[in-house]
């Protein structure tokens, strides 16, 4: 089978394809054969190497993550064998390759007749976008702000934001063609926050400040949106695409402020049944056609590296998938 790993820290070119033996599933573990496979954020930064930023470490060899779709084919030991045949979605390490092992225990059941882009947030994408609004105890008629609101995570967390009910959501993203992808999928307000003024724009669209701030840019987008929050305004912080780890200065939260944290693992670990039940939710409302995932490039296997190109150069809208069946051109 083939697979896609890095040797070396640097550019999409250190991605390397090659043939190997298909991996043996250990014991709580599943072999996916892959259908498809999201391409995430930070496998591009872990890939660049440790000049990327503290919190982007990962040792060599390089074995990317990706949310993969697929059928099971073998079970490890300890795992239900009925499980073989189900068509699953998970996310794995060593992703970008034909087969592919998963814990069994965070399997993501897909429903009949999801597409791959839809079926391929169900493990990741979908739950941290889900659970970053409920971590931020999202009232009805709150007003979100939602930053990177056209990426992976960001147009999933528009569209869950008014699901949930709230009032303004605020989507930010970088180019005008992101900014009109964000307004179709659901932001009320599509902001260019490449632009120095952005803040007086979100004060313009939310007078009262905002009472919901989703950031996983950090850097000094991180501390003007604190600036943004109304009193008892929560932040939620779930990453640092800038590589910029702030340090938060505690008198911006006298203001009746207050700031979250939000990690996947972390989540699962602290609260297994939640997070397992937010998967069963999310699935149902992904199959009722109430959630929407939009492909911006389904790619060849062997083209991961123009995957992480996408990604990198900032072009992408929504989700990136590598398709093993997909013949390279
Ligand atoms: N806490 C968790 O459990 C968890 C889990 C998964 C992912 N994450 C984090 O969630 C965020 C979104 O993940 P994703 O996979 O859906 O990625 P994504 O949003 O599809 O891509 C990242 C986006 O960040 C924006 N960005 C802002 N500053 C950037 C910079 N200096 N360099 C590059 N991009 C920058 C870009 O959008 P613009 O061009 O519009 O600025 C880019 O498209 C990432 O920060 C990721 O690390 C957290």
């Amino acid at each position: 089978m083939r697979r896609v790993r890095y040797y070396e820290y640097g550019g999409p070119e250190v991605l390397t394809a090659e043939d190997v033996d298909q991996p043996v599933p250990q014991a709580g573990q599943v072999l996916l054969r892959a259908e498809a496979i999201g391409v995430n954020f930070v496998d591009t930064r872990f890939r660049s190497g440790p000049g990327s930023g503290s919190i982007f470490h990962r040792p060599l060899p390089g074995r990317p993550t990706g949310d993969v779709v697929g059928t099971v084919t073998r079970v490890g030991p300890g795992v239900e064998p009925q499980l073989v045949g189900r068509r699953v979605a998970a996310l794995a390490e060593d992703a970008y390759a034909d087969y592919v092992v998963a814990e069994a225990l965070w399997l993501a059941a897909v429903p009949d007749h999801l597409d791959a882009g839809d079926a391929s947030m169900l493990a990741m994408s979908a739950p941290v976008a889900l659970r970053i609004l409920r971590a931020a105890q999202l009232n009805p008629g709150d007003t979100v702000l939602i930053h990177a609101a056209a990426g992976g995570i960001g147009h999933l967390a528009v569209q869950f934001a008014k699901f949930l009910g709230a009032g303004t959501v605020i989507g930010t993203a970088r180019s005008s063609s992101k900014l009109d992808f964000v307004r179709a999928v659901g932001a009320d307000v599509a902001i260019d926050y490449a632009q120095p003024d952005w803040p007086d724009q979100v004060r313009a669209a939310a007078p009262g400040g905002v009472d919901i701030v989703l950031d996983a840019v950090g850097g000094t987008i991180l501390q003007s949106s604190l600036d943004l929050l109304a009193p008892f305004g929560r932040a939620v912080v779930y990453g640092a695409a800038t590589g910029e780890l702030e340090q938060i200065p505690v008198v911006k939260l006298f203001a009746l402020r207050s700031v979250t944290g939000f990690n996947l693992t972390a989540w699962r670990h602290a609260s297994p049944d939640q997070a397992r039940h937010e998967m069963d939710e999310i699935a149902d409302l992904f199959a009722a056609g109430r959630l929407r995932t939009t492909v911006h490039a389904g790619l060849p296997l062997t083209q991961a590296a123009t995957a992480h190109e996408l990604i990198e150069t900032r072009s992408h809208t929504g989700r990136i998938l590598l398709l093993p069946d997909a013949r390279s051109t």
